[in-house]
């Protein structure tokens, strides 16, 4: 079969399906001269690729038509771990907590804070990745939060109407709950749904109206919700419903 006939697809899209890196990150990696395809550093943007050539990111290699079996995790996040494969100051990372069952190298899909718990996914599919935290998609992610005494109305119409952070405003939020309990101490548990990701947002939003907060859960990401029946550390694969449904979210099937 001459070139003609064979499929040619963008160079990052590849890259991505791989599992080696987010499409953003793969974007990232060729524009820093860091991919060859056959042999060739190639830095623009867009490249085709055919099934044939074989490409080398930082050295690893990957051929186009390499059908990869992907996998989906929900992991119930705890406290006290930090979202990445990695960490220089070798605290345990949520990598840590599947490593022993799970044989893929996989990623976490966005990140919870180091104290935040909850609903985190982990995957070696990339273009899903790229989708679900790109903010073009306003994938919706649902947290409940505790802070100490009654929330107020105004703070929370401030939430809905959306605020100002230092880095930007927020895009209106959605309360769906609230819950003022008197135990002894007052507490307010609210549950919310922001479709942005910036760093502590949450925590910055409920500062920013003058609640601190003091626990924080992520319940439901996209159409997924948090697995009662996972303990926090316990995660399972996405059953091929749950996949389906996140795909639809962002236009992939
Ligand atoms: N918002 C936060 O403040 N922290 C998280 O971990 C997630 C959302």
């Amino acid at each position: 079969m001459n070139d003609l006939g064979k499929q040619l697809e963008r160079l990052q899209k590849v890259i991505a399906r791989s599992g080696i890196a987010s499409r953003r990150h793969a974007e990232k990696l060729i524009i820093d001269g860091l991919v060859k395809v056959n042999g060739q550093v190639v830095t623009e943007l867009g490249t085709k690729v055919k099934d044939t050539d074989l490409i080398e990111v930082e050295g690893r290699k990957i051929f186009p038509s390499e059908k990869k079996r992907f996998v989906y995790y929900l992991l119930n996040k705890p406290e006290g771990v930090i979202t990445s494969a990695s960490d220089p100051e070798r605290r345990m990372t949520v990598i840590d907590l599947v490593r022993s069952k799970v044989k893929e190298r996989i990623f976490p899909v966005g990140r919870l804070d180091f104290d935040t718990r909850g609903l985190l996914l982990l995957t070696n599919d990339g273009e899903l990745t790229y989708r679900l935290t790109h903010p073009s998609y306003q994938v919706e992610k649902t947290y409940r939060v505790i802070l100490n005494g009654f929330i107020s109305d105004q703070a929370l119409n401030k939430l809905k109407d959306g605020l100002i952070l230092k880095d930007g405003l927020t895009s209106p939020a959605k309360i769906l709950q609230v819950k003022r309990i008197k135990k002894g101490d007052c507490l307010s548990i609210v549950e919310i749904t922001i479709h942005e990701g910036k760093n502590r947002q949450v925590r910055r939003m409920f500062e920013a109206v003058g609640y601190p907060i003091f626990y924080l859960e992520r319940i439901a990401f996209g159409p997924l919700r948090i697995d009662n029946k996972l303990k926090p550390g316990e995660f399972r694969p996405l059953n091929t419903a749950e996949v389906k449904a996140l795909k639809r979210e962002v236009g992939l099937v």
